[in-house]
């Protein structure tokens, strides 16, 4: 997954007081907690993603940030100051919605100058800077053409102008590439990035998509239930979950349930019905303590022989992070093959994403064939919750 950071955005360096600040907020409908204690500094240039699946509460987050929807506690300051108290006119910000209904009946043009025409701006400064957003999305030469005649890209970037051309200090994008088909979305978003990036507008999105949230934002909030799960980097999301619903919701993922045997200060040894595991790290935990070990699909190595001791990470690990099983499944992908293994003796069955490149073409694995699944103490991590 390519990964597009914001080399503007600081990621909370030390001096700089955060842009946002959103503190312990909660939003209620009746005694549903849709946004439950949620906390969040964000820095000026930063694309922040709220992350979650549908009805977790990343609406009604931004709703509140924008101003339609009133916190039942909570802060949110704006460069400083409290804006909890101010309608959504007087803050300055903007929110392209889930549906970003542009007039269909307006052309490009004054779909942009809506909001500026409003707002009641002199005739020749709304011209430049209608001007200037139909450059920055490249839309000059559709100035004229109604929303119909563009396609689903097009629109969405005549959305994005609309909305920052009042030039808002914040932008919120609430699932802002929804309407578009897989590859449209794509390539979308790397534009998105692009202008906000080109704008240096401080911008906090929603998405259920975990690609777009990768692709687009500085950092991620991984949302469920209307908490934050885990606040990070897409890397360190992915490689470091805190937590089983983020390593299962982010990616894909083995997780194995057992318990720790030794707890060592540099490895710990856990059990599980699947086989014995042997981390080249310390963990906060302690012996006999119940735990999963999570295993990325594509940090999985599988061969029908029982691999080399000399090609094991280390000599401790030999006889430990290995499984025999039968090839259940195969989801052929072009650049790389994804083998579901049914492990003996257990109901485990792992998924093991191999990269088709030309070197291990030999090997060709098909259905029904029994392999060793095995792996690397460094490339685990060990979820307490
Ligand atoms: N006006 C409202 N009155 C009552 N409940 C509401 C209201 N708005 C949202 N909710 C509830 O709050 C929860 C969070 O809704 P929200 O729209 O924030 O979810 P979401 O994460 O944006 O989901 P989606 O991905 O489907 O858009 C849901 O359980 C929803 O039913
Ligand atoms: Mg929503």
């Amino acid at each position: 997954m390519a990964t597009v950071s914001n080399p503007k955005a600081s990621l909370g360096g030390q001096g700089a007081a955060p842009f946002l600040q959103i503190k312990q907020i909660v939003k209620k409908f009746d005694d549903v907690f849709a946004v439950d204690d949620v906390s969040v500094d964000i820095q000026q240039g930063e694309i922040f993603a709220l992350l979650g699946s549908s009805g977790c509460g990343k609406s009604t987050l931004l709703r509140m940030l924008a101003g339609f929807e009133l916190p039942t506690s909570g802060q949110i300051l704006l460069a400083g100051q409290n804006i909890v108290g101010l309608a959504p006119y007087e803050r300055p910000i903007n929110m392209m919605f889930q549906s970003y209904a542009l007039f269909p009946h307006f052309s490009v043009w004054d779909n942009i100058a809506f909001g500026l025409r409003r707002d009641g701006m002199p005739k020749a400064e709304m011209e430049a800077r209608v001007e200037q957003m139909l450059e920055l999305v490249q839309l000059k030469q559709y100035a004229k053409r109604k929303p119909h005649q563009l396609s689903g890209g097009q629109q969405q970037r005549v959305a994005l102008a609309r909305s920052l051309a009042k030039r808002p200090k914040l932008l919120l994008l609430d699932e802002p590439l929804g309407a578009l088909d897989a590859k449209l979305r794509e390539r979308t978003q790397l534009e998105l990035v692009d202008i906000i990036e080109k704008v240096g507008v401080t911008c906090v999105m929603v998405t259920h998509d975990q690609e777009e949230a990768m692709t687009m934002a500085t950092r991620i909030g991984v949302m469920s239930e209307g908490k934050i799960l885990q606040i990070g980097r897409p890397s360190d999301i992915y490689e470091t979950p805190n937590c089983r619903f983020v390593a299962d919701f982010i990616g894909s993922v083995n997780l194995f349930k057992g318990a720790v045997d030794v707890d060592m200060a540099d490895h710990v040894e856990i059990t599980s019905p699947e086989c014995r595991h042997y981390v080249s790290h310390g963990i906060t935990g302690t012996s006999g303590m119940t735990v999963h070990v999570a295993v990325r699909p594509e940090k999985m190595s599988i061969q029908k022989e029982l691999p080399r001791d000399d090609e094991r990470e280390s000599a401790e690990e030999v006889g430990f992070n290995i499984a025999q099983g039968v090839i259940k499944d195969l989801a052929y992908l072009g650049r790389l093959t994804t083998y579901h293994v049914k492990l003996d003796d257990s109901a485990a069955v792992v998924k093991v994403t191999h990269t088709n490149a030309a070197r291990h073409d030999a090997t060709h694995l098909t259905w029904g064939d029994r392999v060793y699944v095995w792996w690397c103490g460094s490339d685990v991590v060990v979820l307490t919750r």
